[in-house]
C-alpha cells in the first residue's frame, strides 16, 4: 500500500451514490466481509430523515398527530428494527434484507433509486477490482457534518 487517496462526498443525488459506497466500503472494511451495497445501504443508511408537514390529524401508535405539526420519520432507525431485521445491528451480506426504506417509501421513494444501484453496484466493483486491498485512514477521516445526508466528508486510504 504506497498511495494515499480520498473519497470526497458531496451531496444527495450522485453524492447519496457514494456516501453510501464509502459507507459500504467502511463497514465491509470493519466486517472484512464482501461488499454489498443494499446491505450498506440499510445498515448506514445515507438518507437517514425524512421531514413531513402533517396535513391532517392522524393517529401513530396510539399518538394523536395535529394538523400542522412537523414529523420527522427516523428511516435509518426503521431501517435496524429488530422486528425486521434479526439482529440489526449485525451487518450480514447473506441477509435476506427483502424491503428495505434507505430510499424512502411510498409517493415520495427516491426517483433515483434504480440509477444509485446501479451505480453503486458498477463503482463497488470497479473500485474492488482495481484496489483489492487498502486501509483507512481513521485519523483523517472526517463525518459528513449535514441535516440530511450521512456519510463521510473525507475517507483518506491507502492503497
Ligand atoms: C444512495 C443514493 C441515494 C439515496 C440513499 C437516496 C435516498 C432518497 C430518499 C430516502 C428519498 C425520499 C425523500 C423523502 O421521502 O422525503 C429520495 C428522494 C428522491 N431522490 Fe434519492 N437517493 C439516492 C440517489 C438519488 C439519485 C442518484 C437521484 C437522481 C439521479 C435521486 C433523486 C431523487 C429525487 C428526485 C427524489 C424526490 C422524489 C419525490 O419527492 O417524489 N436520488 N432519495
Amino acid at each position: 500500500m504506497n498511495t494515499y487517496a480520498e473519497f470526497l462526498l458531496l451531496g444527495l443525488g450522485n453524492g447519496g451514490v457514494f456516501a453510501a459506497l464509502a459507507v459500504a466500503l467502511v463497514v465491509t472494511y470493519r466486517s472484512s466481509g464482501v461488499l454489498n451495497f443494499a446491505t450498506g445501504a440499510r445498515y448506514e443508511s445515507p438518507s437517514p430523515v425524512q421531514a413531513r408537514y402533517v396535513a391532517s390529524d392522524v393517529e401513530h401508535h396510539g399518538q394523536n398527530v395535529p394538523a400542522g405539526s412537523i414529523m420527522l420519520a427516523l428511516t435509518a432507525s426503521a431501517n435496524r428494527d429488530e422486528r425486521r431485521f434479526p439482529d440489526p445491528d449485525r451487518f450480514d451480506i447473506h441477509r435476506n434484507i427483502g424491503h428495505h426504506v434507505a430510499f424512502g417509501y411510498g409517493i415520495h421513494f427516491c426517483l433515483g433509486a434504480a440509477l444509485a444501484r446501479l451505480e453503486g453496484r458498477v463503482a463497488l466493483d470497479e473500485v474492488l477490482q482495481r484496489f483489492p486491498s487498502w486501509e483507512i485512514d481513521w485519523d483523517k477521516a472526517e463525518p459528513a457534518h449535514t441535516s440530511t445526508v450521512r456519510g463521510w466528508e473525507k475517507l483518506p486510504v491507502w492503497i
